[in-house]
């Protein structure tokens, strides 16, 4: 199936487009009362997310009513402990919790390493679907999360501001962090694969927590292993983005992938200079300027388009949209740099 719109591809890729595209992390799932409407005749996130018709509904929900220049697949990055052994719960309002976690040598042999497709088959049933009734009209996104962003839920069990026991492992038992992290890469890189083959024609890697960890750290047990599923991934375009790992930018401008997403608290300007200009650069409009009026909203558009004007770049926000961000002010972001 040819693609209609392969802005975000080309742009990618560093191909000369018309426009800059543009699409938010976390569109799907998050913002559409059309969403809310799907995810309540369901018992919740997890059976919302392997039901693959219904996966399939709430990915392209976004393209239908917000005009974004591409879908992120519905899923989520917890699906790969899952899949290697240690299941999660979503718990209304507070997030995700794992029953039993991962800190010893004993916890890692109850682990596998997940072949993507059939541990995940209903993810890559979903994409299958997703494809088929997208129909060509915009990129389909895959995605995961980075191996240290999972090893920290893996570890911590839930949602933790610190997450201080999974950064006390990388202290107190480096090589047991070291195994733990290589399962998950590998686990990783199939669960990608799997997802390309499907279908997805760009996938990201989020390494969410990235910017809890020092620049010494960060390269030895985060930096590392995304740049392992770099090398291992060249059957389409990877984007990386390592929310707060502002210091590692000269870092990731060596990866093996042609996007690097910047947060809001990443210069522009400074972020080309360290990263380099053999890199695609995604962001990174601070997700709270969406609470301003819209003609706020268009100026603080208008001020970021200007300072990525001449240089690769796929327009998104600097982290995830918030939920209580009203779709009329998305629309307004979105609007403005089509019309840019
Ligand atoms: O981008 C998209 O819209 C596609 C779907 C997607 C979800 N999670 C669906 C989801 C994606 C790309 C993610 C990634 C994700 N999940 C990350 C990395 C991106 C980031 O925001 O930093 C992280 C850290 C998670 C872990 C996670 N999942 C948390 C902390 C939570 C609870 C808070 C929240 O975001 O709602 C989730 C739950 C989750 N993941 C929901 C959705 C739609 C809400 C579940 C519900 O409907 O009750």
């Amino acid at each position: 199936m040819e693609l209609q719109n392969d802005l975000l591809l080309r742009a990618a890729k560093g191909e000369k487009t018309e426009r800059t595209p543009v699409w938010l992390m976390r569109q799907a799932g998050r913002i559409l009362p059309e969403y809310r409407a799907v995810r309540e005749s369901v018992s919740g996130f997890i059976e919302l997310a392997q039901t693959p018709e219904l996966a399939a509904e709430v990915t392209i929900q976004p393209v239908d009513l917000l005009g974004v220049d591409a879908a992120i697949i519905f899923s989520d990055i917890l699906v790969i402990p899952e899949a290697m052994g240690l299941p999660y719960e979503m718990i209304e309002k507070k997030g995700p919790w794992f029953p039993e976690t991962v800190r010893t040598e004993a916890d890692l042999k109850k682990l596998r390493v997940a072949d993507g497709a059939n541990d995940l088959s209903y993810v890559i049933k979903a994409i299958e679907i997703t494809k088929k009734n997208l129909n060509g009209r915009v990129p389909l996104i895959g995605f995961a999360g980075a191996p240290w962003t999972i090893f920290a839920y893996m570890v911590e069990g839930s949602g933790s501001k610190t997450f201080s026991r999974a950064r006390e492992i990388l202290y107190t038992q480096p090589a047991f962090a070291h195994q733990l992290m290589q399962m998950i890469t590998d686990s990783t890189i199939n669960y990608l694969k799997a997802q390309i083959k499907a279908g997805a024609d760009l996938v990201q890697v989020f390494d969410s927590w990235a910017g809890i960890l020092g620049p010494k750290q960060y390269l030895e047990f985060s930096h590392r292993y995304i740049s392992q599923i770099c090398d291992a991934i060249n059957e389409v375009p990877v984007t990386v983005f390592a929310k707060g790992a502002f210091f590692a930018r000269e870092e990731m401008g060596k990866l093996n992938c042609e996007t690097i997403g910047l947060d809001w608290n990443m210069g522009i300007e400074e972020s080309y200079k360290l990263i380099g200009a053999n890199k695609t650069l995604q962001g990174n409009l601070d997700p709270a300027a969406l609470y301003g009026n819209p003609e706020e909203v268009r100026s603080a558009t208008l001020e970021m388009m200007e300072q990525f004007k001449g240089k690769r770049h796929i327009a998104n926000l600097g982290h995830g949209v918030y939920p209580d961000i009203k779709p009329e002010k998305v629309k307004v972001f979105i609007e403005t740099v089509k019309g840019f």
